[in-house]
């Protein structure tokens, strides 16, 4: 794992390698600036539910899903106006607005490269991937239409917009691997699982954490509704008045921020969420139940404890 990891690191350079320094700088910053690569494992060990894998195929899957990631990573940073990513001054704030959003186009076309290398099939699924993030952000940024619950919203927004590169890096794993499809169905729903409940405990850690590499908060100054705040919303002790009309506000200053968050750090949202979190990853643990045994699934089973655990 570790060998192809490095390999996968050194060709995402390569790839983020434009026609000037300026774009090669930009397009490459993110990268540099570190990053989990959880989707890029999550291909990686998917691709041992089938046959035999090419190799060259197995990094190109990999790098896909990360150039599709990090690319929706700076355009996410222009539309959140985010001040840093991955502990470095976001794309955004190094450069302009202009500029991360033309990076991330073109961290996107060379996704598009890459995956046309792999054939037809993983071009379907790339384009309807991408179309679900940006039915995700769009969702985010209008919000629940009138009448809807804006849990149920909520919930939709996060399966669309990560989700979904999640579900598509274990299935291309699995495709690249040849698994049959019923492997394939359930991989594919287990990353569409596993990737809510990454995308519901980074959404907590928003809030919780003050060493994520990103400015606590994010979310509530941008008006994001994120789990936290959507259950300490509904909340009916008079007590959390203050707080619900803290996260109604607009939070542009810095003090009433600072009150939200420690607020709300202290309100039993933030249990709710985290059980919410780990009752998600218990269900999508189980899915891996319908794959062969060994240290692949261990290793699947090991990323739900580590999303429930995760502090960063
Ligand atoms: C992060 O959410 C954002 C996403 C997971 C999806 C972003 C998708 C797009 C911008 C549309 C697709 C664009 C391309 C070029 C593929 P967040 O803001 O909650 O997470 P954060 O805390 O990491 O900022
Ligand atoms: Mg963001
Ligand atoms: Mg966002």
């Amino acid at each position: 794992m570790q060998d192809r990891l490095a390999v996968i690191e050194e060709r995402l350079l390569e790839r983020a390698g434009g026609q000037t320094e300026l774009v090669t700088q930009a397009a490459q910053h993110i990268i540099n600036a570190g990053g989990k690569r959880f989707r890029p494992v999550l291909v990686v060990l998917a691709s041992h539910f089938g046959g035999e894998v090419d190799e060259e195929d197995l990094i190109r899957a990999a790098l896909v899903v990360e150039l599709t990631h990090v690319a929706s990573l700076y355009h996410d940073d222009v539309m959140d106006d985010a001040d840093i990513r991955r502990g470095a001054p976001s794309a955004n704030r190094r450069w302009q607005n202009s500029v991360a959003i033309l990076v991330g186009d073109f961290l996107f076309a060379r996704a598009s490269t890459t995956v046309a290398e792999l054939g037809v099939d993983y071009v379907h699924l790339q384009a309807e991937t991408f179309a679900r993030l940006v039915h995700g952000q769009i969702a985010e940024t209008i919000g629940p239409a009138e009448g809807e619950d804006p849990l149920a919203h909520y919930l939709d927004v996060v399966a669309d917009k990560t989700g979904s590169l999640i579900a598509t890096s274990a299935l291309f794993g699995g495709m690249v691997s040849g698994a049959s499809p019923e492997v394939l169905e359930a991989l594919r729903q287990f990353g569409e699982d596993i990737g809510i409940v990454f995308q519901l405990s980074d959404d907590i850690i928003d809030i919780t954490s003050d060493v994520t590499g990103k400015t606590p908060g994010t979310d509530l100054r941008e008006g994001v509704p994120t789990l936290p705040t959507l259950l300490a919303l509904r909340s009916t002790d008079p007590a959390d008045a203050r707080l619900q009309e803290l996260i109604r506000s607009d939070l542009t200053e810095d003090a009433d921020l600072a009150e939200t968050i420690e607020l709300l750090r202290r309100h039993p949202a933030i249990d709710e969420a985290r059980a919410e979190v780990a009752r998600r990853a218990g269900v999508a643990r189980d899915r891996l139940g319908v794959l062969p045994e060994g240290p692949a699934r261990t290793a699947l089973e090991e990323l739900c404890d580590q999303v429930v655990t995760r502090s960063t």
